[in-house]
C-alpha cells in the first residue's frame, strides 16, 4: 500500500510517500522557522497561509523523487491533531480533496502517535511493549505502549513541555528561535560544574514533570552574571550547560523510574528534544545499566515531518481504518482516545 503523508500541525509542511512493502520512498519538508523567527515564536495565521503555499509543490516533489505518479497512491494520511487549528485544516482539506478526486481513502493521524512511531522507520526498530518518552515543543509525556493505539499515560508535564522550556529559556537569554538547538550548541562549550540547577520533582515519587521553575532559575542565574558585569560568551555557555544538564538528568531519572515501574527495559524517545545528543547519551547509559536499550529516530524525523504521518497512517489503513469525507481536526486530542489496532 502506497500512502501519501501530509503534516501541517505547526510550522513545518511535511510530505512523504511510504510504501508498506518497500518502506519510505521519499520525503520533503519546508520549515517556516525563518518566517516566525522575527516574532520569537510561531504566529498561527502566518503558519496556515504558508502551508497553503507549500503543500502542492511538496507533493509534486515527493512524487518526482520517488518516481511515482498520482495514480500510484493508494491512500492519504494527514495530521488531524493536536496542533494549530488553522494549520491542521490546511492539511486536512488538501488530503480530503485529493482523496475525493482520486477516489482513495484518507485517514486523520494523531500527531503524537506519528512522533511515537517515527523510530519504526529506522533499521532495528523497537518491539512492543516499551515505554515512550515524548519530548517535543508541546508535549512531555511518559507512555506505556503495548501496541499501536494501546497507550497508557504514566506521567506528563504539569506546565511547560521540555521543548517549550528550551525555547523560552533561550528567549530569556537572548538566543534565537527555536531555542533547543541553540542551547545544545552553547552547552557543548560549557564548563561542567560551574552552575548546578535543581532537578524539578525528582525528590518525590511519581512520573510527572514541571519545567517552568527551571526556566526562572536559569533567567535569575543569567541576570546575576550580567549584574556582576559578566555577560561573556563563556558564562552564557556555562548557564546553557547547567540548564540542559538539569533537563536531561530530570528526564533520565523519570524514564528510569517508568522502566522500573512497568518492568520493561525498552525505551523509545521521540519529538524534537529527542534529537538532543546529551539526552540520548544519558538515556543510553541509563538503559544499558538496566540491560535495556533506547530507540530514537534520525534527527530529521525527531521534529515534525511527513514520513511519521505516512507511516502511522499506513498502519491504521492496513487495519481497515479510514475517515469519511468530513474535514475534522482537533486542537486538543488525548492519545489514549485512539482505537487500538
Ligand atoms: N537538539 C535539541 N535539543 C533540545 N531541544 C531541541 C533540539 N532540537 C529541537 N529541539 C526542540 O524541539 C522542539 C520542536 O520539536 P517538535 O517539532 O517535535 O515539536 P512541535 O511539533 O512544535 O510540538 P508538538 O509535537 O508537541 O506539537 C522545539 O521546542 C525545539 O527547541
Ligand atoms: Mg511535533
Amino acid at each position: 500500500m502506497l500512502v501519501l503523508g501530509l503534516e501541517t500541525s505547526c510550522d513545518e509542511t511535511g510530505v512523504a510517500l511510504y510504501d508498506s512493502e518497500r518502506g519510505l520512498l521519499a520525503d520533503a519538508l519546508f520549515s517556516q522557522i525563518d518566517l516566525h523567527r522575527a516574532y520569537g515564536g510561531v504566529v498561527p495565521e502566518l503558519a496556515s497561509r504558508d502551508h497553503v503555499k507549500r503543500m502542492l509543490p511538496l507533493i509534486r516533489q515527493v512524487l518526482d523523487d520517488a518516481g511515482c505518479v498520482a495514480t500510484d497512491i493508494d491512500a492519504i494520511a494527514y495530521t488531524a491533531g493536536p496542533g494549530l487549528v488553522g494549520a491542521l485544516l490546511v492539511g486536512a482539506s488538501c488530503a480530503q480533496a485529493l482523496a475525493f478526486a482520486w477516489d482513495i481513502p484518507a485517514i486523520g493521524v494523531h500527531h503524537m502517535e506519528g512522533h511515537l512511531l517515527a523510530p519504526m522507520l529506522e533499521d532495528a526498530p523497537p518491539a512492543f511493549p516499551f515505554v515512550a518518552l515524548l519530548v517535543s515543543g508541546g508535549h512531555t509525556q511518559l507512555v506505556r505502549v503495548d501496541g499501536i493505539g494501546q497507550y497508557q499515560l504514566l506521567g506528563e508535564s504539569l506546565d511547560d513541555a521540555a521543548g517549550e522550556a528550551f525555547d523560552k529559556t533561550a528567549k530569556l537569554m537572548g538566543l534565537r528561535y527555536p531555542g533547543g538547538p541553540e542551547i545544545a550548541r552553547l552547552a557543548e562549550r560549557g564548563t561542567p560544574g560551574r552552575f548546578v540547577f535543581p532537578r524539578p520533582m525528582t525528590d518525590r515519587p511519581g512520573l510527572d514533570f514541571s519545567f517552568s521553575g527551571l526556566k526562572t532559575f536559569t533567567l535569575n542565574t543569567w541576570q546575576q552574571c550580567q549584574n556582576s558585569g559578566d555577560d561573556s560568551e563563556q558564562s552564557r555557555c556555562d548557564v546553557a550547560l547547567a540548564f540542559q544538564q538539569a533537563v536531561v538528568e530530570t528526564l533520565t531519572i523519570k524514564c528510569r523510574r517508568a522502566l522500573k515501574q512497568t518492568g520493561l527495559n525498552s525505551l523509545v524517545i521521540a519529538g524534537g528534544v529527542s534529537a538532543n545528543r546529551a539526552l540520548r547519551t544519558s538515556l543510553e547509559d541509563m538503559t544499558a545499566a538496566l540491560k535495556g536499550k533506547v530507540f530514537y529516530a534520525r534527527p530529521a524525523f525527531c521534529t515534525d515531518n511527513g514520513a511519521m504521518i505516512a507511516y502511522a497512517g499506513c498502519q491504521r489503513l492496513l487495519a481497515g481504518q479510514h475517515e469519511d469525507l468530513a474535514i475534522t481536526v482537533q486542537a486538543r486530542w488525548p492519545m489514549e482516545q485512539l482505537p487500538a489496532l
